[in-house]
């Protein structure tokens, strides 16, 4: 029996302590270039400037472009990400009020700035802009998921074909169907990702390069970390509770066929590369040593094994 699971994007994730990480965002925890966290780096600086740097040296970003940032939180990535990259025009959405205040105050400096209040799912289908780069930062895990899936069902309901309709299984049934996306081995109940597997459907058109990040569940944690660092999301969407919502983690490569259908071209690149997280043996050490009775190694041990689970995807048409 599948079973919707509308997530509660209402939420807020405060503090700094390494208690609180899992309730942080990487780009949040990393705010502070001399903070513990960004210690773990080669090269600490914001997580707004590692993006900047990222789609400028290896995707050919240049200065001037309209940019727009769906759910961006404190405002923090946006900062950095102008100050590297100076966008000509800036539209922030969220669907929070409160998340836009902060935004309009961290990025009160920068002037010129459209901010909208929506749940972005819905605006696009009113939306015929297209902007050079959407950024799209750890959110796409709070779209709606639909779970307590079994294939036998879904397989049946993919054979008896259209109309679907909006309930949960039969959209989970179309995306599979239509995209031939593959489902988990063994028998244990599923879920598919359908808000962010819709969202990328409905991006097609608005936006000529995306940046997506979000926890994954099908990563391969490539050299020189696979050396000390491992996940296994088993290719199962995993329901992560948070404080005062619940995320799911993204099967990376059910996204990655329906961008490329959608005539995206697709890149995939492990948080951890894109931080230059160090390898070296004192990160090593780290990331092995659960309890050492230090607290700045503790922290580095809880942030490797939280960003390890990260990827981002560059999509551009
Ligand atoms: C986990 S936070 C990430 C914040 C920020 N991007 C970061 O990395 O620190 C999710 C953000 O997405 C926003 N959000 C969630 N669902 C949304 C939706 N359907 N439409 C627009 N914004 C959404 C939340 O309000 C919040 O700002």
């Amino acid at each position: 029996m599948s079973k919707a699971l509308l997530n509660n994007t209402e939420h807020f994730y405060r503090g700094d302590s390494p208690s609180l990480l899992w309730e942080m965002t990487v780009c949040q925890s990393l705010a502070d270039p001399a903070g513990s966290y960004a210690k773990t780096l080669e090269r600490p600086e914001p997580y707004g400037a590692k993006v900047a740097r990222l789609l400028g040296e290896r995707f050919g970003l240049t200065a001037g472009l309209s940019v727009m940032e769906v759910g961006g939180g404190y405002g923090t990535l946006m900062k950095e990400f102008a100050r590297a990259l100076s966008p000509s025009s800036i539209t922030m959405l969220d669907i929070s009020p409160r998340f836009l205040d902060m935004q309009r105050e961290a990025l009160k400096d920068l002037g010129g700035i459209s901010f909208i209040n929506a749940d972005v799912l819905q605006w696009l289908a009113g939306c015929e802009k297209e902007f050079d780069l959407l950024i799209s930062n750890e959110n796409i895990g709070d779209f709606e998921a639909v779970d307590g899936l079994d294939a036998k069902s879904l397989l049946e309901r993919i054979q008896k074909g259209s109309p679907f309709t909006g309930e949960p299984l039969d959209r989970a049934a179309r995306l599979v169907g239509d995209y031939g996306l593959k489902l988990p081995e063994g028998d244990e109940p599923f879920a598919v990702n359908v808000g962010a597997l819709e969202y990328i459907e409905k991006l097609k058109g608005r936006a000529k390069t995306i940046f997506l990040s979000e926890h994954s569940a099908d990563i391969k944690i490539p050299p020189p970390w696979n050396g000390f660092l491992d996940y296994d999301g088993q290719k199962r969407p995993r329901r992560v509770e948070l404080k005062d919502h619940a995320e799911y983690t993204i099967r990376f490569d059910h996204v990655e066929a329906v961008a490329e259908i959608n005539g995206f071209k697709v890149s995939r690149i492990t948080m951890l590369e894109l931080l230059g997280v160090r390898a070296d043996e004192g990160a090593r050490f780290n990331a092995r040593a659960e309890c050492v009775g230090n607290e700045a190694a503790e922290t580095a041990h809880e942030f490797l094994n939280h960003v390890k689970e990260y990827e981002c995807l560059v999509l551009q048409r």
